[in-house]
């Protein structure tokens, strides 16, 4: 039985991380235990774990449709989006070079971002409309002839969003410019279509499909270059040396398997339980706004905004009241400033230090949510200014 049934909690904070499927854990279980060896070295245990990490790899590509020589593991998508753009800037002979990419990235892009801007590096921050979409047509006038990289995630993590990446890699290509996409919210939830897309660069996440943290992956066509980013070996074709997390590698591989499995029959099950808590929610409560695109948005993810309520106060209430959720990305819990993605939607000023962000998964129940749908308007009309007698 999974964790947060056994403590009859409900876990709706799947952006955040999944809990480990069990048949992941199951099919990792002997790499830890038995084919636990380095796959380096030459011995027995040494060449399953090899074999392990290379049929892992065939079995990547297949899924995700590409190269086998095109996919890098890494330890999670941070590291794989340092590995884009550090390495872009440090290729570059340019002293100069120029960036575009949007206001609601993960901080992963943005802080890399920035840090190329001390360097003397120029960033375009493309703006957003309210429903947290960015506009190709920006995106095209922003490209000058420095423009080094465009990158743009395609599902966001706080507010669920899908951001139009088949134009924007259309526009990078005519440009000449390699195109990075964050598709760690997508993969098992999303079609993902690195061809169709022309994505030069995508990265990804074990731990947002029930496998373990500190695993991700790569996607380099083969057509790029990058400069290793990890220095001290030759595994990854030496791109990133170290140690391979051989049981990660594995659990990863499965994970996807599976999630692309029932990707489709989950998502719109998935997509039922959010409608449902969305109309509890809206059909019982006053001043309360939903945040993403109506149409275009992950089935699983639901934002919402209580007017003149804290998040903080509304996330240690639904704690207390047996409920796992954030007010947006991981990062950020924990501080009380709207994030960078409720100002990029110019969320109104009432609305946006109360956000509360729903995110759904596989274990997810109709139970659940009618129980989350009640005790939500419980809590809300408690801490709503004279609301404690209702
Ligand atoms: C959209 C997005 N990009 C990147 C990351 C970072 O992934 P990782 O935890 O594998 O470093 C996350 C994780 O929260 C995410 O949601």
């Amino acid at each position: 039985m999974a964790y947060e049934k056994m403590k009859k909690r409900v876990y709706l904070d799947y952006n955040a991380t999944t809990p480990i499927d069990p048949r992941v854990l199951e099919t990792s279980q002997h790499l830890l235990k038995v084919d636990f060896g380095n796959p380096s070295s030459l011995h027995r245990e040494g060449q399953r774990a090899r074999s392990a990490v290379n049929q892992a790899r065939a079995e990547l590509a297949r899924l995700i449709d590409c190269e086998e020589n095109e996919l890098v593991f890494t330890s999670g998508a941070t590291e794989a989006i340092n590995a884009v753009i550090l390495g872009t800037y440090y290729q570059s002979d340019a002293i100069r070079g120029h960036v575009v990419t949007t206001q609601v990235e993960h901080p992963a892009v943005l802080e890399c971002c920035r840090f190329l801007e001390s360097r003397g590096w120029q960033m375009t921050y493309l703006a957003v409309d309210s429903h947290g979409t960015m506009d190709p047509g920006d995106l095209k006038k922003a490209i000058r002839p420095d423009t080094r990289l465009v990158s743009v995630m395609h599902a966001n993590n706080e507010i669920g969003t899908i951001e139009p990446v088949e134009e924007v890699g259309a526009i990078a290509l005519e440009a000449g410019v390699p195109f990075l996409t964050d598709a760690v919210q997508s993969l098992g939830r999303l079609p993902v279509k690195l061809a169709s897309w022309n994505a030069s660069f995508a990265v990804f996440s074990a731990h947002k499909m029930g496998a373990f943290k500190g695993t991700g992956l790569l996607y380099i066509r083969r057509d790029q270059n990058l400069p290793p980013f990890i220095l001290g070996g030759e595994q990854e074709r030496g791109q990133r040396a170290g140690t391979e997390n051989v049981a990660g590698i594995v659990a990863m591989t499965e994970a996807v398997r599976l999630s692309l499995e029932c990707q489709t029959e989950e998502m719109v099950r998935v997509q039922k339980l959010k409608c449902r808590l969305q109309e509890g929610l809206q059909s019982n409560l006053d001043s309360i706004r939903v945040s993403g695109h109506p149409e275009h948005c992950l089935a699983n993810t639901l934002h919402v905004a209580f007017q003149d309520l804290e998040a903080e106060e509304l996330l240690m209430n639904f704690d207390l009241a047996g409920i796992a959720v954030s007010n947006g990305s991981a990062c950020n819990s924990g501080s009380v400033q709207p994030s960078h993605v409720v100002e990029a939607i110019g969320l109104a000023e009432r609305f946006k230090r109360g956000t509360v962000r729903f995110s759904l998964g596989r274990e997810t129940t109709a139970e659940e949510i009618e129980s989350v749908i009640q005790k939500t308007i419980d809590i809300v009309r408690r801490l709503r200014p004279g609301g404690a007698s209702c």
